[in-house]
């Protein structure tokens, strides 16, 4: 289908950090943002990946710069983000947009260190991000988080685990909190929630696995997955200042799925 881009005309020359970036709706982040002369810095754990979403968005004439990161080691983070700081000076827009489901598993199945690794890179992993970038954002009296939790969030269902969808649903209520913690320093924090993203063959092979997704697909109102591109146009515009009086917001890009 056609990947319609947003225009953010108040991106030019911001600085954005996107995690996840190595594929799916983080590249997407990243190429839009891109497209929008935002400058970046990429993380996400393979190499390979990040290099080619930042020839991508070199290709927009931007400065776009990446470090392999496990956003489940702390210390990673704190690493890449000084490195970040170091070439850019700043972070205007924080998307964190890495995570993922590890797939079908009953709750008598799952053990304490499952749930703990869907918790370090699903929920943990948003909240050292965003330590890393707000002392700057307070200071300089502004910026904007975009937060991607997930449908599965706030409905049951047949494909995942009870670990990633109570982690989803923290997540935007960690938006929510923290919206209001920091709407006095000029910082707004928005979550996207998505539905079935067709983000990459990872995600494609993980529904074919449980489900018969022309079923699933045919009880949505838009009877068709969505692309990744159509996630990041939302994360992008609530990050950029074209939504500057929402915050707090979670925005469900899911075809109709759950209406509420
Ligand atoms: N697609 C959907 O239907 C859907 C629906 C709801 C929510 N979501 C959410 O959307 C976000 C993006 O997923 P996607 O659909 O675009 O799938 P994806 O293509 O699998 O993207 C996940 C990204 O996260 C990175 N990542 C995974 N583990 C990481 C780690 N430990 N450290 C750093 N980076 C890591 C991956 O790169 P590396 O493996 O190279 O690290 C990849 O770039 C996720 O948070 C996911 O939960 C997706």
């Amino acid at each position: 289908m056609n990947q319609t881009m947003g225009v953010f005309p108040s991106l030019k020359d911001k600085v954005a950090v996107v995690t996840g970036a190595g594929s799916g709706i983080g590249r997407a982040t990243a190429e839009l943002l891109a497209s929008n002369g935002a400058s970046l810095f990429l993380m996400s754990r393979d190499e390979e990946k990040l290099s080619e979403t930042q020839r991508i968005c070199e290709g927009y004439g931007v400065d776009c710069t990446y470090r392999s990161t496990d956003v489940t080691d702390a210390e990673a983070i704190r690493q890449s983000f000084a490195e970040c700081l170091e070439h850019f000076g700043r972070v205007d827009i924080l998307c964190n947009v890495a995570g993922g489901s590890t797939g079908r598993k009953s709750v008598f199945e799952m053990t304490e260190s499952d749930f703990d690794a869907v918790y370090e890179l699903n929920l943990k992993n948003v909240f050292l991000c965003c330590k890393e970038v707000l002392p700057g954002m307070k200071e300089r009296g502004g910026g904007s988080i975009v937060n991607v939790s997930s449908l599965i969030g706030r409905a049951a269902g047949d494909n995942t685990n009870v670990a990633y969808s109570s982690l989803k649903a923290g997540i935007d209520q960690f938006s929510r909190y923290l919206s209001r913690e920091l709407g006095d320093f000029g910082i707004r924090v928005n979550s996207v929630s998505p539905g079935y993203i067709e983000a990459s063959q990872r995600i494609t092979d993980l529904w074919n696995q449980t489900q018969d997704m022309d079923r699933v697909f045919n009880r949505l109102s838009i009877k068709r997955p969505g692309t990744a591109m159509e996630v990041a146009n939302a994360i992008v515009f609530l990050a950029a200042e074209e939504s500057s009086y929402i915050t707090g917001e979670v925005l469900d890009i899911n075809g109709g799925a759950i209406m509420a």
